[in-house]
């Protein structure tokens, strides 16, 4: 029998083994090739999801039929590709950026994909934005992966935006390994996870830098 720590954590998969299994599961066609390897030129931080989370985002979304999708945190557009593909037809994404030359590069990557009918790229502070989205409500999903910060808040605007069965996913959940810190983006993380099983029906995926997935109750 295993000993704890190996049950526990994700330590039988190698780099080979999750290699393996994300080229089974998580292929790139062209498009998300094009966006994942636009952080290769290192204009841009390589900080999108691996290939299985983003695989596992789209299956999630279309585990419950999304139509209309908010993510925090745009980059250059890996996730939000994998979002509309599950959105399918007539469904809509609001994904918000920072930065202008992230939406920029996310923008092409997106309208090369063909779903830029389907994706609005919103550039501000999503604090600032996602007042405005409030008359696109309720939503079916928000996936959150900007300023660790600012997650508790995100979480708090998801739970009173989404439906009832609605999804909320949040990247980094472990925060970098640093989630039990004495710190303001520890803290503010923690409010994000405790506050999201007392509105959610909820669980942290053990992927590597945890992901958060709950149901509005
Ligand atoms: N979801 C993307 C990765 C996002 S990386 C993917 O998997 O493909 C985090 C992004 O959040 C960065 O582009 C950063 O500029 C943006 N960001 C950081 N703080 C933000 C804020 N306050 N509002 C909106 N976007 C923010
Ligand atoms: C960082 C942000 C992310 O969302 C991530 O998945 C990895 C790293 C960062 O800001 O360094
Ligand atoms: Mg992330």
């Amino acid at each position: 029998m295993a000993d704890r720590e190996s049950r526990a954590g994700a330590r039988y998969a190698d780099q080979a083994i999750l290699e393996y299994t994300e080229k089974v599961h998580a292929s790139h066609d062209e498009a998300l090739d094009r966006a994942f390897r636009s952080t290769e030129s290192g204009d841009i931080p390589a900080i999108q999801l691996g290939q299985g989370e983003g695989r596992l985002l789209e299956i999630l979304l279309r585990m419950i039929g999304a139509r209309r999708a908010v993510e925090v945190g745009t980059l250059a557009g890996y996730s939000a590709i994998r979002c509309a593909r599950a959105l399918g037809e007539g469904g809509r994404l609001w994904t918000l950026e920072l930065l202008p030359a992230h939406a920029e590069v996310a923008r092409a990557n997106i309208a090369a994909a063909g779903f830029a009918d389907r994706v609005d790229v919103l550039v501000g502070e999503a604090r600032a934005i996602l007042p405005t989205l409030e008359r696109h409500a309720p939503f079916d999903a928000v996936f959150i992966d900007a300023d660790k910060e600012g997650y508790a808040d995100y979480g708090a605007w998801a739970a009173r935006h989404l439906r009832r069965g609605g999804l909320m996913i949040g990247d980094n959940a472990f925060l970098f390994g640093n989630l039990l810190d004495d710190t303001p983006a520890a803290r503010a993380m923690r409010r994000f996870h405790e506050e999201a099983a007392a509105a959610f029906d909820s669980v942290c995926v053990p992927t590597p830098d945890g992901m958060l997935v709950g149901i509005k109750r």
